[in-house]
């Protein structure tokens, strides 16, 4: 870090640029409200509680004004990007738009990438994946074990999968800014894509490390999903 009074903020880049198809909302998911509170709007007050100081929002560009009413009163200072085709090029969209720092704070400055459908993640779960980077992790991704008993297909057929070594991943996922900046580069350059930036960061060779996530931090998908973020909602922070 470089000679500040004011330390680098830690900067959340919140995809929210998908259609949310299978929700068949009539406006973006990150605009729906649970219990009438819209999912975008909690997810950047659970964001700052877990101590992020600024979010890149990515939005679809044509709803761009519809989500900057929503956020007026943010509690962290807000910058509006427009979404790509895909998640991937959305993040990468996230991360042309960081602020500018000089080099040794940009590359050190600790970058979250966060799903606006995982509306409800605890501030914990944040802070824990904030806490990884700062202790020297390259990637950092909250992960939580799977309930169901899962079978892999194969030409023939399907075989079982010990369940025990399963991990389904969430978001926030953690990175240093350098670092991320350089996995989705190699992305550019080699034309691969990825589902999420863990994986961008593996590309590149990174070690990828697991923290504990939260059934709370769930990817809100489908409409069923709404009668569980509902009972969230009513529910308040896990215990
Ligand atoms: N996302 C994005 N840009 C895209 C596609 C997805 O920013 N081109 C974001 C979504 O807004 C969401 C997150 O990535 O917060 C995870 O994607 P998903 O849950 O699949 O949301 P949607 O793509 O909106 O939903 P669907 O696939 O049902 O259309
Ligand atoms: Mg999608």
């Amino acid at each position: 870090m470089g000679e500040h009074n004011n330390p680098v903020p830690v900067v959340a880049i919140v995809v929210a640029a998908g259609s949310g198809s299978r929700l068949g909302a009539a406006v973006p998911k990150a605009l729906v409200p649970v219990a009438g509170v819209p999912l975008v709007t909690r997810v950047i007050e659970r964001l700052a509680a877990g101590g992020v100081g600024e979010v890149i929002v990515v939005v679809p560009a044509a709803e761009r004004e519809a989500f900057v009413e929503v956020l007026a009163s943010a509690p962290v200072p807000v910058v509006w990007v427009d979404g790509g085709a895909e998640r991937q090029d959305s993040v990468a969209n996230g991360l042309a738009a960081l602020p500018d720092l000089d080099e040794a704070d940009a590359e050190g400055q600790v970058v979250l990438v966060h799903d606006a459908a995982r509306a409800f993640v605890p501030a914990e779960v944040v802070a824990r994946v904030i806490e990884a980077v700062r202790a020297g992790a390259d990637a950092v991704v909250p992960a939580v074990p799977v309930s169901d008993t899962v079978r892999e297909l194969t030409d023939t057929g399907s075989v079982v999968v010990d369940r025990a070594r399963l991990r389904a991943v969430q978001t926030p996922q953690g990175f240093r800014r350098g670092l991320l900046e350089d996995a989705h580069a190699a992305l550019y350059e080699t034309r691969m894509t990825v589902t999420d930036d863990a994986a961008a960061a593996e590309y590149i060779g990174c070690d990828v490390v697991l923290v504990e996530g939260s059934r709370d931090a769930f990817k809100v998908t489908d409409p069923f999903d709404l009668v569980v973020a509902e009972a969230i909602a009513a529910r308040g922070e896990p215990a």
